[in-house]
């Protein structure tokens, strides 16, 4: 665990406590995470229960702006693991394909830990951004990205920065807040309008409808725009989110 992260958890701690509440992780004593179990499900799935993930998620669990799927990689160990909870339990509804709640039906709570702990072992720096010109092309409303930008670093006067929660350029800070930076563009726009319109409303503490409720449709726009472009690590900014941090009771068996 890194420094930041411990930082992160430190200050956390009462809202993470309140997130895990219902995420499988009460049971005291140790558990593991394999990722080679992980990489397994991701690629192949189970049987005939469980798609493989990358068929939808992509090889490098990138995500997909054509199927509207997100970015996986290095997004967040316990966040993944809560947002499988949540569409198993129907906290959270697959609203753009339909699937996930059903895949997360079929999978148990180890199979989740498993997946989320392959899903952290991808290189930090993948090159591949959504391609806003396609998208344009193809019809798509792309928003601009200077906009964008002072939304994510300075809020405004309606709403505080996003950085505030997902850190420099969206880079997440686990285990609460997921890394919204270099995510896919489609699922950034269509999570923003979901929190807004209040068809995902599994944040414990309703952070993000209330950030949404004030947003407009070229603010969702903006934001998505530069966030789907924002580099995992700049030169004047050396922080590097691994987003990896698990419970002290898990052991990612290596
Ligand atoms: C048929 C396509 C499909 C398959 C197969 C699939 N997913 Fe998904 N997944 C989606 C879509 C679409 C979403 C976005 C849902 C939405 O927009 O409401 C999603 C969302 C997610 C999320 C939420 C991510 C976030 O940032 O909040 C997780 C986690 C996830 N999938 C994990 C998996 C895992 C693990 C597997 C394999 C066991 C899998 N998915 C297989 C289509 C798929
Ligand atoms: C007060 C803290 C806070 C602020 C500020 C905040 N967020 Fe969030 N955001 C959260 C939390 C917490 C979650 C995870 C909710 C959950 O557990 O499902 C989240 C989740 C998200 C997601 C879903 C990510 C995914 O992978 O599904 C998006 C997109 C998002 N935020 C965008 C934004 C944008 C854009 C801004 C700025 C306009 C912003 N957030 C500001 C707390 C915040």
């Amino acid at each position: 665990m890194s420094k930041l992260s411990n930082l992160a958890l430190a200050g956390l701690g009462a809202v993470a406590m309140l997130a895990f509440s219902g995420a499988g992780f009460a049971d005291q004593g140790v558990v593991t995470a394999n990722p080679a179990n992980g990489k397994k499900i991701f690629e192949n799935g189970i049987g005939d229960k469980v798609p493989a993930c990358a068929t939808c998620h992509g090889d490098k669990a990138m995500g997909n702006d054509d199927m509207g799927t997100p970015r996986l990689a290095n997004i967040g160990f316990v966040y993944i693991v809560k947002q499988l909870h949540n569409f198993k339990e129907d906290k959270r509804k697959d609203m753009t394909m339909f699937q996930m709640n059903d895949i997360a039906k079929n999978l148990t709570d180890q199979d989740m830990r498993d997946l989320a702990s392959y899903e952290d072992t991808f290189p930090l720096d993948n090159p591949e951004v959504s391609d806003l010109k396609q998208l344009k092309a193809n019809g798509t409303v792309v928003g601009e990205s200077y906009k964008g930008k002072i939304l994510v670093t300075y809020g405004s006067d309606k709403v505080s920065a996003c950085k505030s929660c997902h850190s420099y350029d969206g880079r997440g800070a686990d285990p609460i807040f997921p890394k919204i930076g270099h995510q896919k563009y489609v699922y950034l726009v269509n999570q923003l309008t979901h929190w807004r319109d209040g068809t995902r409303a599994n944040d414990p503490k309703k952070m993000m409808e209330k950030i949404a409720q004030k947003l407009s449709d070229d603010d969702i726009h903006n934001a998505a725009t530069y966030l789907s472009q924002a580099a995992d690590s700049t030169a004047g900014d050396g922080y590097q989110f691994n987003n990896e941090t698990v419970l002290d009771n898990i052991k990612i068996v290596k």
